[in-house]
């Protein structure tokens, strides 16, 4: 910090910051600095701590516009995103310290989402591995990745609860489930911040987008959303709260509305619930532009009004709209903001450039020979390999098609995906880059033997009606002994702004794979996709299928470990599969109705023309094992409480090899003062057996697990009957029932 242009901030610093460099959050040292620059700083030198800018990337590489540059130079941006590189960010931090009056480091921010160089699995596919550890370390190695390239705050993880698979971002936060979105949240929270935010290889987290995002209508992107309080809390808002419980140090704020005000300008999210209910001490972002969005919605004539209304629902910084930028300062001068909202935001802000040991050194993030070194590192890709493998779902596999022979003789690999590297990153990639995909085809290669002919035909693209290639893929099906066909989404068919209402295969894809399918070889359909995709056809007719979502750089690698055994598949669905898109939204925790489905009865509540149940319900997956469930047994069926319940089963490896399962633990509240759902997940543990090995397994049940929001919106437990259901998926029917008195 002590620059030749720091002047009397050097001085400060200098007394505060002392000989032990370590930092906090909220560390008495740091409220000192802090206050002694508040009194030193100008209103404007103020906003534009609460001013967040994007960087730009030129062919050249990054490239800043200049009219930033100069705000930068004079202390009025605060922030920057998408500035990364060590020696680009480098020269950014440079220019604050050096030629801004209080030389207050810039915070750097990108949305590193499932990894920075090293790209994982798009977050809800690394979620189908329902493993913890290893979502943990996804996010470790995105952290250490991110930061060596001059990174301190990651927009992610993305924690929205989606029930809709039109809506295109459902392929970036962790399913349908509150309970496994939460802990998934929890986990990347940790990985991204580890136990010390000084540490220069830990990097903040934002938990988005606060709040209700995924509930967008009709499943379009940006669209209203309009829930109950019982809704929102019951089953939106958890996960944030979990991410605020693992520390999550900033949150952002979404783009839709929720009951009439848009999220940027709700205190009730903002104040009332996140900062005086949950006790929250980070600060909030804006979503891209979204206080000048206001004026669209309409709950602001014009932009000087909407910020009004962000900063005082608890707004602390104006991503890329430059609205505090245009108009804060003014607003304070006339009275029409009180200052005391604004050094408040500002603390916020600086209290997490300190602890992340920005003030001590401001290049501490910028590491070249570190970037070098760890981006992109042998090690990492093997992490992303482990990840991506246990992310992978077996749908399908009927007379055990799978795994391949790596002897078989000739094999063909057929699809738009199965040579592709580009669509393999998924949506939100940050740096990853195409060239450092492993494809299908090259993965498959390095495995199967020296003997084994592998034919690839592309057969037809993704999406287009030219049918011209299926004849040279089916002659290479024909003569093939086993056919691998790679079909799906491109990346960009999900993510931001990319809603569709044809949740089927694009294209001419399912009638290429059915072509294939009539050949009667045994054929494996690889899936690559962003959502759930509506497969009613595939599920009847393909004799195995495999969902692989997109799985970043090791996709190619991770998916061959699974076609030829090297990797007993594990991962559950983190989200139900329609049947079509009719049935949605479709979720396992869904209430009863008055008149739950009978299919004999037609005042039901069902459809004329589809059945009720999903394709492939939340928490399913195969493997190639198989797995029984015996002997449930529960401790004390009647309880008190502040009794622990204990419920034990059974879990046998029925077949002949290794393998791992989760177990999951749902229960079903049979009477409460307001309905319950059908069944919800409390638990689940994976486990795994020897072939033929079998081991009793013992969830505890508390009050806590039992409780929800009563019908006077208090939340605890109420007594009464529960059922409980273990099982390997949300269809779990070893069931039990205890009472809580
Ligand atoms: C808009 C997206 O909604 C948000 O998730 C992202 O972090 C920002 N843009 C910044 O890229």
């Amino acid at each position: 910090m002590m620059t030749k242009r720091a002047g009397f901030l050097g001085l400060i610093l200098c007394c505060v910051i002392q000989v032990n460099a370590q930092t906090r959050f909220t560390d008495a040292r740091a409220e000192r600095m802090i206050d002694s620059l508040l009194n030193l700083m100008t209103l404007e030198e103020k906003v534009g701590q609460m001013t967040l800018f994007t960087s730009d990337w030129d062919v050249t590489g990054p490239t800043l516009r200049p009219g930033y540059r100069n705000d930068v130079a004079a202390g009025k941006v605060g922030a920057i995103f998408n500035a990364h590189t060590a020696a680009y960010n480098r020269e950014l931090q440079r220019l604050v310290v050096e030629e801004t009056r209080l030389g207050i480091p810039l915070l750097f921010g990108y949305d590193v989402i499932h990894g920075y160089r090293t790209i994982f699995p798009m977050p809800l596919g690394e979620t189908a591995s329902w493993d913890l550890a290893a979502i943990e370390r996804a996010a470790r190695v995105a952290a250490e990745e991110s930061t060596a390239a001059g990174l301190h705050w990651t927009f992610a993880p993305m924690v929205d609860i989606a029930r809709d698979p039109r809506w295109g971002r459902i392929m970036e936060g962790a399913g349908e489930d509150v309970y496994l979105s939460s802990l998934a949240a929890a986990a990347r929270v940790r990985g991204f911040q580890g136990d010390d935010l000084s540490a220069p290889n830990t990097l903040l987290a934002c938990a988005k987008h606060y709040a209700a995002y995924g509930a967008a209508q009709a499943g379009r992107d940006y669209h209203t959303v309009d829930m109950s309080d019982r809704v929102l809390r019951e089953t939106y808002l958890p996960p944030f709260q979990a991410a605020h419980q693992a520390g999550a140090a900033t949150f952002m704020t979404s783009f839709n509305e929720l009951n009439g005000t848009p999220a940027s300008a709700n205190k009730y999210l903002l104040t009332d619930i996140l900062r005086d209910e949950w006790g929250f001490e980070g600060f909030v972002v804006t979503d891209y532009t979204s206080i000048n969005e206001m004026v669209k919605h309409g709950t602001a004539a014009n932009e000087a009004e909407a910020g009004m209304q962000s900063v005082k629902a608890g707004v602390d910084m104006d991503m890329q709209g430059a609205v505090y930028y245009n108009y804060l300062a003014d607003q304070i001068r006339r009275g029409e903001v009180s200052l005391s909202l604004v050094n408040d935001a500002v603390r916020r802000i600086l209290r997490l450039k300190y602890a992340l040991g920005l003030f001590e050194d401001p290049y501490r993030y910028c590491d070249e020979e570190r970037e070098r070194r760890v981006v992109l590192s042998a090690a990492n890709r093997e992490v992303a390999r482990d990840v991506s493998r246990r992310s992978i779902v077996l749908l399908k596999n009927e007379s055990q098609v799978l795994p391949l022979s790596p002897n078989v003789r000739r094999l063909a690999v057929i699809g738009p995906l199965a040579d592709n590297q580009a669509d393999l990153l998924g949506a939100w990639h940050a740096d990853g880059r195409a060239a450092d995909v492993v494809t299908l085809l090259r993965g498959i290669r390095e495995r199967v033997s020296p003997q084994t002919d592998v034919r690839y035909v592309k057969g037809c693209d993704v999406q287009s009606a030219d049918r011209s290639g299926f004849a040279a893929a089916l002659a290479a099906g024909k003569q093939a002994d086993a056919i691998v066909v790679a079909v799906g989404e491109h990346e960009w068919m999900s993510g931001e702004a990319a809603s569709r209402t044809d949740i089927t295969l694009p294209g001419l894809q399912l009638e290429l794979v059915q072509a294939l399918i009539r050949l009667g070889k045994p054929l494996v359909v690889v899936l690559m996709n962003g959502r759930p995709l509506a497969i009613p056809e595939l599920a009847a007719e393909a004799p195995a299928i495999l969902e692989t979502w997109f799985l970043g750089t090791e996709a190619g690698h991770a998916i061959s470990d699974v076609l030829f055994g090297d990797y007993n598949p594990s991962g559950k669905l983190p989200v139900s599969f329609p049947r079509s898109l009719g049935q949605v939204p479709i979720f396992y925790a869904a209430k009863p109705t008055g008149r739950p489905m009978n299919p004999s009865d037609k005042y039901t509540s069902k459809y004329l023309d589809e059945v009720n149940t999903p394709l492939f319900p939340f928490g399913y997956g195969l493997s190639y094992t198989t797995f029984s469930y015996t002997k449930l047994s529960i401790d004390k069926p009647t309880f008190r409480l502040n009794d622990t319940v204990r419920v034990s089963v059974t879990l046998t490896n029925t077949g002949s090899r290794a393998g791992e399962e989760t177990v999951q633990l749902y229960i079903r509240d049979l009477v409460g003062s307001v309905t319950r759902p059908v069944r919800e997940l409390k638990d689940f543990q994976k486990v795994n057996l020897a072939a033929g090995e079998s081991r009793q397994l013992t969830f505890e049940i508390s009050a806590e697990d039992l409780s929800f929001y009563r019908a006077d919106m208090s939340f605890g437990p109420e007594a009464g009957e529960f059922d409980i259901f273990v099982g390997g998926s949300s269809d779990a029917n070893l069931t039990g029932r205890i009472r809580m008195e």
